[in-house]
């Protein structure tokens, strides 16, 4: 993974399933080969065939499970995301919160198969504590700015450069990042990715929030 990088996170928004996850996903890479900065959807399990199918950048699937091929109703397993097409996958999102011991066990089991893994952490204690896990990134975003109109950069800085002394892998920050000023400023401060979603996947623009996102890259 080069950085910085764009994670845009389509959660379950109208405008980011289905068919209209591909079209925001085509945008994403339109963008990302017109600039050649990394810009990766992160997509519900359900969406990712078609997705994956239809671009060719990197895409990352919002959940998975540790299970292993078996009797298992309603997992998700790390083969299936591999072989629908997912680059990685994200872990202990705020809205999928997941104990200390099953994100072990997930790393574990999508470290085996070569997914790319980010574990998101709701403050730099938890940052923390996840870094010595062992995923390949870690997010910061305090739950209480997610979907909001201010930004973890704007709001509350020192979290971003406190997780980032605290963890040893790149750190990615999200929450109620709505523009270049937000960018600017968290890549300032010292992260190596952003997490969006709203402010992309609810503009009436995305590619044009997409585009002036990553300019300060
Ligand atoms: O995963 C990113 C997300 O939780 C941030 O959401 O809407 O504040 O950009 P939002």
């Amino acid at each position: 993974m080069n950085y910085p990088v764009l994670f845009v996170n389509f959660k379950t928004y109208r405008r980011g399933t289905g068919e209209r996850a591909e079209e925001l996903a085509k945008l994403c890479e339109e963008v990302s080969e017109d600039t050649g900065e990394r810009v990766v959807p992160v997509v519900q399990v359900a969406d990712l065939f078609r997705v994956s199918r239809t671009v060719g950048i990197p895409v990352y699937a919002q959940r998975v499970d540790s299970v292993n091929y078996g009797s298992n109703t309603g997992s998700v397993l790390p083969e299936a995301l591999v072989q629908n097409g997912a680059s990685g996958v994200i872990i202990n999102h705020s809205e999928d919160r997941r104990s200390d011991d099953v994100i072990r066990k997930c790393l574990e089991r999508t470290k085996k198969q070569g997914l790319e893994t980010m574990v998101c952490a709701k403050d730099p204690k938890e940052a923390e504590r996840i870094s010595s896990i062992g995923p390949d990134m870690v997010a910061i975003e305090p739950p209480e700015l997610i979907g909001g109109d201010v930004s973890v950069s704007e709001a509350r800085p020192e979290l971003i450069t406190e997780a980032i002394e605290k963890v040893s892998q790149p750190l990615v920050c999200g929450a109620g990042i709505k523009n270049k000023e937000d960018v600017e400023k968290a890549l300032d401060l010292g992260a190596d990715g952003i997490f969006v979603a709203s402010g992309i996947v609810e503009s009436d623009d995305p590619e044009e929030k997409i585009r002036k996102m990553i300019s300060p890259f």
